[in-house]
């Protein structure tokens, strides 16, 4: 082992959260600013430390906490690379709030494979990158669709349907999205399974995960046509929907609300809800700069702006 370091990113789902995990699409954005980093570095008294804002401690103590996925996911790199006992020190410095729907275990999982993969000089392709970041995925969420991994090392905005290749696509030319964040943890283990209980109990729910699939098409549409009218329509029927699934909250509307009321043009949470974040489209920056001052004024903890202009890939 040597040392190494390696990045990832926070994601945004644009449309399609919860509908992506029953096979319908959906859109994320790589949030490429808002970044994660993880280093490694070799250790000789044989002792696996960890530090990050999540945990601090031994690889060994970490099996029954928070950390337990990615420890898991550690310990099987370890074995790939026939390690298990080498010593290390990692360090996780994220800028990513957890749990707040913008994909911190997922980018986490990222940048720790791609470090490890680093440290034992050895490549890895975007598949590969994928199944290892799916081994804590799986353990942290239960059911994962794969989204938030696969947006957390893309460049490029993705078109994500489960179990198939992401496809990039373009974004339209104007716009900028507010991300704010509500300060309210999000839950997407319960959030999922909420969804899942609720389509058992009344099969009618269905009807809203299909809407959100049809949603992701008029979204690519939008983005097509450069038509961020039509986007914010969407985002806004996104968030019924959402809303109607059960995985909002009050203080996610009162985010929607506001945004609505200072200049945004549609609204919805994103990501797995029941706290978290929300997306507001505006369709100019100094637009955006009201909709996040009012976002600030409605308890939003923290705001960021995604400029569709400054993402451009043609
Ligand atoms: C979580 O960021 C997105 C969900 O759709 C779950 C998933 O796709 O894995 C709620």
């Amino acid at each position: 082992m040597k040392s190494a370091s390696e990045t990832s990113h926070a994601k945004a789902i644009l449309i399609g959260e919860h509908a992506v995990v029953y096979g319908e699409p959906a859109i994320a954005l790589p949030v490429p600013t808002i970044r994660m980093r993880v280093a490694i570095d070799p250790r000789d008294d044989g002792e696996q430390i960890i530090h990050s804002a999540m945990y601090d401690g031994t690889l060994a103590a970490a099996a029954n906490t928070r950390f337990s996925g990615i420890a898991t996911l550690i310990r099987q790199l370890l074995v790939r690379f026939n390690a298990p006992t080498a010593g290390f020190t990692l360090n996780i410095i994220s800028d990513l709030p957890p749990e707040r729907g913008m994909g911190s275990s997922a980018a986490t999982a990222i940048a720790v494979v791609r470090t490890f993969h680093a440290a034992f000089s050895t490549p890895i392709d975007h598949a590969a990158l994928l199944r290892w970041a799916d081994i804590s995925e799986r353990i942290i969420h239960g059911n994962p669709s794969g989204i938030d991994a696969a947006t957390c090392s893309a460049d490029r905005p993705q078109w994500f349907t489960r179990g198939q290749a992401p496809m990039p696509l373009s974004l339209p030319r104007t716009g900028v999205l507010v991300i704010a964040d509500s300060g309210i943890q999000g839950q997407t283990r319960l959030a999922v399974n909420d969804v899942a209980t609720s389509l058992t109990v009344n099969p009618a729910m269905r009807d809203h995960i299909t809407a959100l699939g049809h949603l992701t098409h008029q979204t690519a549409l939008a983005f097509a046509q450069d038509d961020i009218q039509l986007l914010g329509n969407v985002m806004s029927t996104a968030q019924m929907h959402l809303r109607a699934l059960g995985v909002s909250h009050p203080q996610l509307e009162t985010l929607i609300t506001a945004a609505s009321q200072n200049g945004a043009i549609g609204a919805k949470l994103t990501g797995s809800g029941l706290g978290g974040c929300i997306l507001a489209l505006a369709p100019t920056p100094e637009a955006a700069d009201t909709v996040s001052a009012a976002l600030t004024t409605a308890g939003a903890t923290q705001t960021w702006q995604f400029d569709f202009s400054r993402h451009q890939t043609q």
